[in-house]
């Protein structure tokens, strides 16, 4: 075990779906991407059933509650059709994410801060049917508060600007970025959240974050799935296993 305790890795196989539904038809199939997922080291799989189902679809829900080793994080948006869903499957983790029809990937974080009585009311009966609840935020003091007042025991905070600002060469924003993240994982974890942290990682971007200490998983999917196609999806899983790995032991 390193020096910061275990990173847990949440691989998401949306877009093993996204290139199935390309085509129509059943390949390739979002189960057999989770399975090899969990042989290659990942600790859960993550799916996102969107109100539009454009890539992962209910048969898939249904599938990897079947057939899965490793727990399920159901991302969803706080829908009642969802929240339907999710009583029906009880998955380990529900995460609730913000969701807009026209946009290409959830592009920002939930507000909770505005939203939090219907919230606190939504998330209460998912949490006694069992499933740990987790609110996909921006790294913003309101809303890390908000989500601890209404009840949810995670908060995945969005590493989405992060990554972009460092991939654009931004050192400047990434930087502050990448404070912000840091500030708002102490400040969870001090007020009794778990911290989780997910969207855009990449190999090159990740140690930052997989060195905050109170981080115990990180949720990837995009980068690890393409990566997929040029090195097959294990060995693209263990690589970021291994990265992982390296970042928490030097940290
Ligand atoms: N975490 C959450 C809550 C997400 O919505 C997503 C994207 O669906 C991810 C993590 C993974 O992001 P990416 O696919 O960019 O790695």
């Amino acid at each position: 075990m390193s020096p910061l305790g275990p990173l847990r890795l949440g691989v998401n196989i949306d877009h093993v779906a996204t290139v199935r539904n390309a085509r129509g038809g059943a390949v390739p199939d979002p189960l057999r991407a989770a399975k090899i997922a969990e042989e290659a080291g990942a600790d859960g799989i993550t799916a996102h059933l969107r109100e539009d189902r454009r890539h992962i679809r209910d048969a898939d829900i249904d599938a990897l509650m079947d057939g899965l080793t490793v727990p399920l994080n159901f991302e969803m948006a706080a829908t009642d059709e969802m929240h339907a869903i999710a009583l029906r499957h009880k998955p380990h983790a529900v995460c609730l994410v913000p969701e807009r029809r026209e946009e290409r990937t959830t592009e920002g974080g939930l507000d909770v801060a505005r939203d939090d009585n219907r919230l606190a009311r939504f998330i209460a009966p998912l949490r006694e049917a069992g499933s740990r609840v987790s609110m996909f935020i921006a790294a913003d003091e309101a809303q890390v508060r908000a989500s601890q007042r209404i009840g949810a025991e995670v908060i995945e905070l969005h590493t989405g600007a992060y990554c972009e600002a460092f991939a654009e060469g931004d050192t400047a924003t990434a930087d502050k970025e990448l404070n912000a993240i840091r500030e708002m994982a102490a400040l969870a974890h001090d007020i009794g959240l778990e911290v989780h942290a997910g969207h855009g990682l990449t190999y090159d971007d990740v140690t930052p974050i997989a060195q905050i200490p109170q981080v115990m998983e990180v949720n990837i999917g995009h980068f690890i799935i393409g990566e997929a196609i040029f090195r097959g999806l294990g060995p693209a899983i263990q690589e970021m296993r291994r990265v992982l790995d390296a970042a928490r032991a030097a940290g």
